[in-house]
């Protein structure tokens, strides 16, 4: 099926049966689509067919590999306190007041997705390694673990969020396919070889190795699925009114493959 961009919206057909599929927004939808589908497969098994069509983002509901996230930080006042300071000193200056991010200086790091798919593990190893080839430098020589644990605690703090169960299924992808979705797509904002930033974007450097060795594709659908929220990165899945473009599951597997195969 080939995709379709949409200046600002879509028909109101669209709109309204998508509409529908939000009833679960409040919360993840992962969980939501998880507790759904473990209800539906013990009580009611009869209404597969149905349960295709009201399930929230199901797609996601498949188990997730449990590597990534298993980085436990506890969020505590005093580590909180901590971080806040260690934030103001060093970080404010680019991620902005309350880590609201600044337009091609800094991205956002409270957007609610971004933190519900960013795994601990990720979020320290991106301050301790920074993102070689941007203006994200490396801070493990200048601040130490226990202060990085509290940087993560304090952003983990600013926006209610839980994190979600990621599918980190196999990727089913193309590069091939993915090819015409990324140049026509994501160029618009991530610049043409990904490079973000440095590349006069709005978005940041997604083509870049030291981006995508810290994330998983499950991250990664996460992330193109929901947009990232609070910025400019809207979601691809076709539901709500300012979407730019609906993909489908398998394009958006091939523009991952591609970012994959891409890699720099
Ligand atoms: C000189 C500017 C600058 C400073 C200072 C800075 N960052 Fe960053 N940070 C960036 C940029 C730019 C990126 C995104 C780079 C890219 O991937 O294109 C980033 C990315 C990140 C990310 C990943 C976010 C994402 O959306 O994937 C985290 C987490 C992060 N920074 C945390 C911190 C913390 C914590 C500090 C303070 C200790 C800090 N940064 C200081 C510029 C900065
Ligand atoms: C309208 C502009 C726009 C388009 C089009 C766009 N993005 Fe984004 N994207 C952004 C912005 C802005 C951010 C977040 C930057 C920030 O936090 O300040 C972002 C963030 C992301 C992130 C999360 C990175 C992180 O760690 O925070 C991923 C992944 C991503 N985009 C992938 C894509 C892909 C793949 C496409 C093409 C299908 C795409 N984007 C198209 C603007 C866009």
């Amino acid at each position: 099926m080939p995709f379709q961009v949409h200046e600002k919206n879509f028909s109101s057909q669209e709109t309204l049966v998508s509409r529908k599929r939000r009833v679960g927004d409040a919360f993840p939808r992962t969980i939501v689509a998880l507790l759904t589908a473990s209800f539906l497969a013990t009580a009611v098994p009869a209404c597969e067919g149905e349960v295709e069509v009201e399930r929230p983002r199901a797609r996601h509901a498949t188990k997730s590999s449990k590597s990534d996230n298993n980085t436990e930080i506890v969020v505590t006042p005093q580590k909180v306190a901590t971080g806040a300071e260690l934030f103001a000193r060093n970080c404010v200056k680019c991620h902005g007041n309350d880590a609201g991010g600044r337009v091609g200086i800094g991205p956002s790091l409270r957007s609610k997705t971004f933190l519900e798919a960013a795994s601990n593990k990720m979020l320290l190893a991106t301050i301790a390694e920074g993102r070689l080839g941007t203006t994200m430098t490396p801070w493990k020589s200048y601040i130490d673990a226990a202060g990085r644990e509290a940087l993560v605690a304090y952003i983990r703090s600013l926006t209610p969020h839980m994190v979600v169960e990621l599918d980190e299924s196999p990727l089913r992808g193309d590069p091939e396919a993915g090819k015409p979705i990324f140049e026509s797509i994501c160029v618009q904002c991530h610049g043409r070889s990904g490079a973000g930033y440095i590349e006069s974007s709005s978005g940041t450097g997604i083509g870049r190795h030291a981006f995508l060795s810290t994330v998983t594709n499950g991250f990664l659908r996460y992330m193109i699925i929901n947009g990232k929220s609070q910025t400019r990165m809207r979601g691809f899945d076709g539901v709500g009114a300012a979407v730019i473009a609906n993909l489908d599951d398998q394009q958006i597997e091939d523009v991952i493959a591609y970012l994959r195969a891409h890699t720099w």
